[in-house]
């Protein structure tokens, strides 16, 4: 079979022969061979903005892969900061390997003061904690300028460890204030979670000790969150990074880019659509009106998952470990209603539309006591280790700086009017 396809420019009546390079069409060969021909592409569907070694997702056949180690294995075997070795350096750490990487981190975990206290707390006492996070990420740059040395090995090392370590930290404060509780400083004498979960919950107690059942459930939550190749929130990571801005800079930018209820908001959207719903009863309702396209379902469907979502599977089975310790969330029943339902209906099947990663990461958040407004914060923590391994990568690349061309739709040349003749 023949690596090329034949384009005729029936403009010219010439034909081209255009080389398939990895099962798609590479565009400075396009651009040579045709040049002015543009591909309108906003949302990149059919775009592949990267080459990159870190995650591998088949969308068809519902595979998830980190440096080419299933979601699975890694899910059942491995634990969070593990993980995040593997996504920054390619590969499972040593024991010696893995032991330096906790100890940086957890000796990374405190903020400096002047951030918490100038203006951590200088939010408004009601505001949104991933408001909070996306400013304070953007704000540390201000606190570390040797990360503009994004081409020293050292000073790009210390920064990966400071965002990684500092996300939690951020994330319960941002909390923390929302709620009008004083800060809780880290305490490193607790793991990656555990410690995350003293910093959110901790009172009087000297020693805030989580129940272990869910600090492991956190942690496998952040092993299924921490990468998935080119969504949103990477590509803004990778785009801002392409104009050589430091790494705290294009964290929030990516931050920011999961805000959004299309993309890290959607398990929020879930809970306050399960609670809408209300009752078992409601689903066939529900489900009509989402099929007359008054409302969509959320956390289900994918942009790439023309599948079950494997990280839903896993998740699944995580809730009911989760809802052993704390109560069944009253909103379950309504979930596994909702998804037989939608599994059943060909408005559904016909358009391959699975649950996604949020479906359940919601329920399963609201029954360990996170707010919804947290959601998303508690999503960014893990993926801020996704983002900087594909920061890393761009960057030792040495990829161009993003610049997508435009197809202008707007006025044709006209000549200004003075306002007193315009009408
Ligand atoms: N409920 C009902 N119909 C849907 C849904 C849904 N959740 N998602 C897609 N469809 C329908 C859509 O109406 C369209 O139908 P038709 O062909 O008749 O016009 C068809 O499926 C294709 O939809 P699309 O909008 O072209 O798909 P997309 O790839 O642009 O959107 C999505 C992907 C995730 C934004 C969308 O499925 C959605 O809005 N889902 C709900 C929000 C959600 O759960 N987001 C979390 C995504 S997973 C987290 C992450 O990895 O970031």
């Amino acid at each position: 079979m023949a690596e090329s396809i034949t384009i005729t420019d029936n403009r010219t009546g010439e034909s081209r022969e255009i080389p398939i390079v990895n099962g798609g069409v590479d565009a400075a060969q396009w651009s040579k061979l045709l040049p002015g021909v543009w591909f309108h592409d906003p949302s990149f569907s059919a775009t592949a903005g990267a080459d990159s070694a870190i995650s591998e997702l088949d969308g068809e056949a519902g595979i998830l892969r980190y440096r080419g180690y299933p979601i699975e294995q890694l899910a059942e075997n491995s634990t969070y900061l593990e993980v995040a070795y593997l996504l920054i350096h390619g590969e499972l750490p040593t024991a010696d390997q893995y032991d330096q990487w906790v100890h940086d981190i957890t000796y990374h975990t405190f903020i400096h003061e002047n951030v918490r206290k100038r203006f951590m707390e200088g939010f408004h006492h009601d505001a949104h904690p991933m408001g909070i996070t996306v400013s304070t990420l953007a704000a540390l740059s201000t606190f570390y300028p040797d990360a503009k040395d994004i081409f020293d090995e050292e000073s790009r090392y210390k920064q990966v460890i400071r965002l990684i370590a500092k996300m939690p930290t951020i994330a319960a404060g941002a909390h923390r204030h929302s709620v009008g509780m004083p800060f809780v400083y880290p305490d490193n004498s607790l793991d990656f979670c555990s410690n995350f979960l003293s910093m959110m919950w901790k009172v009087a107690e000297p020693h805030y000790q989580p129940d272990p059942v869910l600090a492991k459930a956190l942690d496998l939550l952040f092993i299924l969150h921490a990468d998935h190749e080119q969504n949103c929130g990477t590509t803004a990571m990778r785009v801002v990074g392409s104009s050589h801005s430091d790494p705290y800079s294009a964290t929030a930018a990516a931050t920011a880019a999961l805000y959004g209820p299309r993309h890290g908001g959607a398990n929020e959207a879930v809970i306050r659509m399960l609670t809408q719903i209300g009752s078992i009863e409601n689903v066939e309702p529900y489900i009509a009106d989402v099929k007359a396209g008054k409302t969509r379902l959320q956390g289900f469907g994918h942009r790439v998952y023309k599948n079950y979502d494997p990280r839903a599977k896993i998740i699944k089975k995580t809730a009911d470990d989760v809802f052993a310790v704390t109560g069944k969330s009253p909103l379950l029943d309504i979930a596994l209603k909702l998804e037989d339902t939608a599994l059943n209906d060909d408005y559904f099947v016909s358009r391959k539309l699975y649950p996604n990663v949020d479906f359940y990461s919601g329920l399963i958040y609201q029954a360990m006591g996170f707010s919804s407004e947290m959601f998303t914060v508690l999503f960014a923590i893990p993926r801020t280790s996704g983002w900087l391994a594909h920061w890393m990568e761009m960057l030792d690349r040495d990829s161009r700086i993003a610049r997508p061309r435009q197809i202008y739709d707007g006025p044709a040349a006209r000549d200004y009017v003075p306002v007193i003749h315009r009408t």
